[in-house]
């Protein structure tokens, strides 16, 4: 019998699996992944605490304690604007991840597009195939602060597209879409009957004065959008798993459904964690952002003053930046791939799992040159540009998420393996 349904088994291969192998290496300086690196602040690990001890390890309402969906759309509501239903038009979830999947999988028909802005999280790519939609891809360039332009987006319309994604702030570019961009591509929601889904799972985490907007303020988008927001970076609570849905109910009806089969509710107790989260004093997330704010700028300082090989722009929000590597890229790819197949390279590339690499994976994208040089020359890892569609070629994301000694110890790392080039 064929074990895998064949939208999962016909997948291209996914860069997350090489990044996480990679990661696994103790010795490695992790760039890589994008986990946050603080404690969860102690109030809200009170309140977990509290929970377990009062009997709070049982189902929830499906679509969340009512007191957590309330301050959900208190926070919307005072960030937006927009007052949304808090029993009917918020679903709590296990993570902002089985948000996505749900409101992909409860939207697309076999065969519907879905509009995907790139360089993106490669989730959405990935879900709207197994569900069996087609991903169009749009690509976005460095020039236009990798925002697609409007005229891009609506070209890449076509007559079977459903819903189109925006993630802003974005994984990986860090890029921030203005209040124009957002109007702009609601404007080609609107003349062309889409529906938006936008992951605002950075919305907290912005720098400089950046406001990140919500799609919820452009006028007239409410009954045409899907929110997803969550926990897991702005409070440092990516193991409660606790992320949501907003959105109108008519919109939600089958996420509702769906969110029923497959998980019934959120951790009961987590859930009690997340109304401490939003409910309880901000002045923790606001250390974060700031600690952010210094390992970005230590980050960028440091790469723009001391590695010519790599330019790169601080990126608004996020916890990535998107350096280039295009000039390393052109100078110096052959011997970047002599390295990794002379006997150094070969070394620290055998561990990998073959399923994840083989050689012949180096002809396919510069990118991926460097960052496996940079992990087998550094030991440092970072994740290729172009595991997040074909416009992320010729750049690597950077997560400045790990600590200061980490971050300078990377670049000194990074600064030797170029060396002998600069
Ligand atoms: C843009 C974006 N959306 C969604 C997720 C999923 O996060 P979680 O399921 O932990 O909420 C991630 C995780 O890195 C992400 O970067």
């Amino acid at each position: 019998v064929e074990t895998t349904r064949s939208s999962i088994k016909n997948l291209p291969t996914s860069g997350i699996g090489l990044l996480l192998a990679i990661s696994e290496d103790s010795e490695a300086i992790s760039l890589g992944v994008g986990s946050p690196n603080f404690d969860t602040p102690p109030h809200i690990i009170g309140a977990a605490n509290h929970a377990l001890h009062t009997g709070r390890s049982h189902y929830s309402p499906d679509y969340g304690i009512p007191e957590l969906q309330t301050a959900i759309a208190s926070k919307i509501a005072s960030e937006t604007g927009v007052y949304l239903d808090p029993l009917t038009e918020i679903v709590v979830t296990a993570g902002s991840s089985p948000a996505l999947f749900n409101s992909i999988m409860s939207l697309v028909d076999t065969n519907d597009d879905v509009l995907i802005p790139t360089p993106s999280y490669f989730a959405y790519d990935f879900i709207s195939r197994i569900v069996g939609g087609h991903s169009i891809i749009v690509p976005s360039y460095e020039e236009h602060g990798f925002v697609p332009t409007p005229d891009d987006l609506a070209e890449a319309v076509t007559p079977e597209s459903k819903v189109l994604v925006i993630c802003s702030p974005n994984n990986p570019t860090g890029a921030v879409w203005g209040l124009d961009s957002l109007k702009a591509a609601a404007d080609i929601a609107m003349d062309h009957n889409l529906i938006v889904l936008s992951d605002e799972l950075y919305q907290r985490i912005v720098f400089d004065g950046t406001v990140a907007h919500s799609i919820l303020e452009i006028d007239g988008l409410v009954d045409r959008c899907i929110v997803i927001n969550g926990l897991s970076k702005s409070h440092a609570m990516a193991g409660f798993r606790i992320g949501w849905v907003a959105g109108s109910e008519e919109l939600l009806e089958g996420f509702k459904a769906l969110h029923q089969y497959n998980s019934i509710c959120a951790p009961m107790v987590s859930q009690h964690a997340a109304l401490a989260a939003l409910t309880g004093p901000d002045e923790p997330v606001r250390e974060m952002i700031d600690e952010y704010a210094r390992r970005r700028n230590l980050l960028v300082g440091r790469l723009a003053g001391e590695v010519p090989l790599m330019s790169v722009k601080a990126p608004k929000g996020s916890i990535f930046m998107f350096p280039s590597v295009k000039h390393l890229i052109e100078s110096h790819l052959d011997d970047m791939v002599a390295y990794l197949k002379g006997t150094e390279g070969r070394m620290a590339l055998n561990r990998l799992p073959p399923s994840l690499f083989r050689m012949e994976d180096l002809q396919s994208s510069g990118s991926l040159v460097a960052m496996l040089f940079l992990y087998a020359r550094a030991r440092v890892v970072t994740a290729s540009g172009s595991f997040f569609g074909k416009s992320g070629e010729g750049f690597i994301r950077m997560s400045f998420a790990p600590t200061s000694e980490a971050i300078n110890e990377a670049v000194d790392r990074i600064i030797r393996a170029l060396e002998p080039w600069e």
